[in-house]
């Protein structure tokens, strides 16, 4: 956000309106611009490095393409690509292994197949860390696939940034609505059986940086929304389903990943092969990747 200051001041419409066509005119509208082709996510060249870089400060994500690497360490090399971002806070679930790098796969039983992660059904709208208090907000988020599910699996994403521009042309009102910290309630001890306490807080804000975050899911189930956010919810939903050039879809494929400020995405629901079980590899940081362009 440097150079635009008052961006997400309500009051400012004139910041906000300089950095709203800046904005659609430089983020991305298909899958394709947000691929870079790279070698080592472990070694990046400078090059790839910049072109991933301005791919996230423009469309908050880039989808990076190495080729597939044989018994390669995933982990560490996803490590690694983290730390050329800057990107130092990990955030570890009580699931993840120690590294606090989360393989997800398909569990048939034991305790992580109670968590939809961890199996083949969809996941609606989503930022990473919804549930999470204030201090564990999770600002970016690297995905990197070794392996796809049989059919399926794609990912939905989009731009949070873009989902508040098309809400602040409709009505400035749904922003601020959103903006009240009272806005959205996740109760703790929600169905999956996690143990937390409950979080409330406003969908959007904006950090010490003038970074716009997005706290936000679409589950309907143990989410309680303020009087005054319901109908801000019922125009986020609308929006996200109604198609839309900034809205991708894509099936991260082997030697792909995404890296990203957390954007708003999905997982469709997908078929495994139990012989080639589709595995990815999940990193979320409190840091935000910051924009270097
Ligand atoms: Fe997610």
């Amino acid at each position: 956000m440097s150079g635009f200051p008052g961006v997400f001041d309500l009051a400012d419409a004139a910041a906000y309106g300089r950095w709203r066509d800046s904005k659609l005119s430089r983020a991305a509208r298909s899958v394709a611009d947000l691929v870079v082709e790279v070698q080592d996510i472990a070694h990046l060249s400078d090059a790839e490095h910049a072109a991933l870089a301005g791919r996230v400060a423009h469309s908050g994500m880039a989808v990076y393409a190495e080729p597939p690497k044989a018994g390669r360490d995933d982990k560490a090399a996803l490590r690694a690509l983290a730390g050329r971002f800057g990107l130092a806070g990990l955030d570890s679930n009580h699931l993840a292994d120690d590294d606090g790098v989360t393989p997800l796969s398909v569990h048939r039983d034991g305790i992580r197949s109670r968590y939809i992660p961890y199996t083949e059904r969809p996941i609606a709208w989503h930022t990473d860390g919804y549930y999470n208090p204030p201090e564990r907000t999770v600002r970016a988020l690297l995905l990197h696939c070794a392996r796809p599910a049989a059919q399926g699996g794609a990912n939905r994403l989009m731009d949070h940034e873009i989902l508040y521009i098309l809400l602040r042309d409709e009505d400035p009102e749904l922003i601020r609505v959103l903006m009240a910290p009272d806005a959205m309630t996740i109760p703790g001890n929600d169905e999956d059986g996690m143990q937390r306490p409950a979080t409330t807080g406003p969908v959007f804000s904006v950090d010490g940086l003038g970074n716009l975050h997005m706290r936000y899911t679409a589950r309907t189930r143990s989410i309680e929304w303020s009087e005054a956010a319901r109908p801000a919810a019922d125009a986020i939903r609308r929006l996200l389903e109604t198609p839309s050039p900034f809205i991708f879809e894509h099936v991260l494929q082997p030697g792909q990943g995404l890296v990203s400020n957390n954007p708003l995405h999905t997982r469709e629901p997908f078929a495994d092969d139990s012989a080639r079980p589709r595995l990815l590899y999940r990193a979320r940081f409190h840091d935000r990747i910051q924009d270097q362009s």
